[in-house]
């Protein structure tokens, strides 16, 4: 067995930030004599059993990747979980999965750095069951790096991996138990990968953007082979060749393997990832009762952050008080945030992402909280509100507040089955370039600037009215336009609706009364049968309703 201290990577090459000789070594103090070792390695009692059970996810994620095999027929299909990243020295992040991976197996929290799950094709309805126990053309194995027995140096050396260091890691037997999924050792990951290749044979594809040494393998395992990155195979949703119509993509979301077209375009590392990334645009019944929870979990930590403020408004970095509020209930509650809290005070509310969060409350100003709890299985919600730091409202910052949620009830009007995703932006808009009218700060007609020549309402919204959500923040960033921007809303969809307002402090188009005011206020909706449901809802929104529920958890 190769040293269990070597990263995989292709051909012995070592990344520079997974080489442990250059991780603290020159500080190390551990002993090397044999007595230590022999000592160290011996009289441990046989391990606990950990009372490993099947993760929930496990009937829902076989569907995943037999949809994911229905549109990739033929190729491998290779889907890092990711390396644990080096923030210095001999000091990792802590380890979060790409979400490809979280999704197609169901691991969530801290699972597992170095893995690789890979779709091995067998020919059609050969492979794994999928939807009501079909099979389908590909067998599924998670290539894992288990926790190592206790006479080996990685059990009490390696500051990475070993049980000494990090805990014990799930065996083989434990993956497999957890994730329904055949589970192998990392070691036989290249012999598997390049397995068939070459001429006429199977075709690789991997998740880019997720383990530079997994990619790094297949890129070495593709050149020693003649395939190129083409293969007889087709991509059976590509849609380049012509733009399909809404209904056509509504059948290609429905059943990703029966979408229309059949273009003889080649497959590439780029088809999976965009596979990958629309198969997460509906949401099954699991991913949706997380999305719930996360939400829960988020609306608490909006709580616990009312509850806080005369203590962030007495210290000079209030803003870190919310901060630290939200992201210690994150922590307490889930598994982190989805995304860095923006805690904005006054005028910072008009800095779109201010994460900065080091600036004081101040009585009479606003308070933009734009944050998610991200649960265990790592699904996080985004939710904005903007609240009065006195618990009250003034008559300009209440005369904004409403602009913007008008918006947003326009765009939650919208937001049904049949709706194209840009329309659910289009509605805002209308009622934000009305507004702005309204008040005499557009310097043309309303209907002017909602043209697209025009857009000069957006000098005070910036940002798009939605983004899909879901195992990431900006769910879905790599599906085709068509089918995101351009596609069509149908139930089971995921994201967010928020508009905003943002008058900057420096801002001579608008009267002093408006300057350094920003609201932003926003929900999670899902979209159902007959219309959505706000999934934020038990958040106030509307001004009075903010400010009761302020002054009841204020007491
Ligand atoms: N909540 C941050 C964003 O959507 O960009
Ligand atoms: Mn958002």
């Amino acid at each position: 067995m190769s040293d269990p201290r070597t990263p995989h990577t292709a051909d012995g090459h070592v990344p520079a930030d997974q080489d442990l000789e250059s991780r603290g070594s020159t500080r190390s103090q551990r002993p090397e004599s044999q007595a230590f070792k022999d000592f160290i390695t011996s009289g441990w009692a046989p391990r606990a059993d950990l009372g490993i059970t099947p993760l929930r996810e496990v009937p829902f994620t076989a569907v995943r990747r037999a949809r994911l095999s229905e549109r990739l027929p033929g190729a491998r299909l290779v889907i890092p979980a990711g390396p644990l990243k080096t923030r210095s020295n001999d000091t990792d992040y802590r380890f979060r999965p790409h979400s490809a991976f979280a999704h197609l197996t169901g691991l969530g929290t801290d699972q597992e750095p170095d893995a690789v799950l890979v779709l091995h094709p067998v020919g059609t309805g050969a492979g794994d069951p999928g939807a009501d126990g079909v099979p389908s053309s590909h067998h599924a194995v998670l290539y894992v790096r288990p926790l190592a027995p206790r006479d080996t140096e990685e059990f009490y050396a390696d500051s990475r991996y070993g049980e000494f260091w990090v805990g014990a890691r799930p065996s083989l037997d434990d993956v497999e138990t957890l994730t329904g999924i055949e589970a192998r050792h990392i070691d036989e990951l290249r012999d598997a990968l390049a397995k068939d290749l070459g001429d006429g044979g199977v075709q690789l594809l991997v998740v880019t953007g997720s383990d530079e040494g997994v990619e790094t393998l297949v890129e070495a395992l593709r050149a020693e082979t003649s395939t190129g990155t083409e293969a007889e195979v087709t991509d059976l949703t590509d849609t380049t060749e012509r733009s399909p119509s809404p209904r056509e993509d509504l059948a290609s979301l429905r059943n990703l393997a029966g979408a229309p077209g059949t273009s003889s375009a080649p497959l590439t590392d780029a088809s999976l990832v965009e596979a990958a990334s629309e198969l997460r645009l509906v949401k099954d019944e699991l991913e949706v009762e997380r999305m719930r929870e996360a939400v829960a979990r988020t609306i608490e930590g909006f709580e616990a952050v009312v509850r806080v403020l005369p203590k962030a408004v007495a210290h000079r970095r209030g803003e870190r008080v919310v901060e630290t509020t939200f992201d210690g209930h994150a922590r307490l509650e889930g598994n982190a945030v989805g995304y860095e809290t923006i805690a904005a005070s006054g005028e910072h509310a008009t800095t779109l992402h201010w994460i900065t969060n080091d600036g004081e409350l101040r009585e009479g100003e606003l308070l933009l909280l734009d944050a998610g709890v991200e649960v265990e299985s790592l699904y996080t919600a985004d939710v904005t509100r903007t609240l009065p730091v006195n618990g009250e409202f003034d008559e300009v910052q209440r005369r904004i507040y409403e602009a913007v949620l008008d918006a947003a009830d326009a765009a939650f009007a919208v937001a049904v089955p049949g709706t194209k995703f840009r329309d659910v932006h289009a509605a805002a808009m209308e009622v934000i370039a009305a507004r702005l009218e309204e008040w005499g700060l557009l310097p043309v007609p309303a209907a002017e600037s909602l043209t697209p020549e025009g857009q000069q309402h957006r000098r005070w919204m910036v940002h798009g009215t939605s983004h899909h959500l879901g195992l990431d923040v900006h769910d879905c960033a790599q599906a085709r336009r068509e089918l995101y921007l351009d596609g069509v809303l149908e139930p089971g969809m995921v994201f967010t609706i928020e508009p905003g307002l943002y008058f900057k402090a420096d801002d001579l188009a608008v009267p002093g009364e408006y300057r350094g005011i920003g609201v932003r206020i926003e929900d999670d909706v899902l979209v159902t049968e007959d219309g959505n449901e706000n999934l934020s809802a038990a958040l106030p929104r509307r001004p009075d309703d903010v400010e009761a529920w302020m002054a009841s958890l204020r007491g």
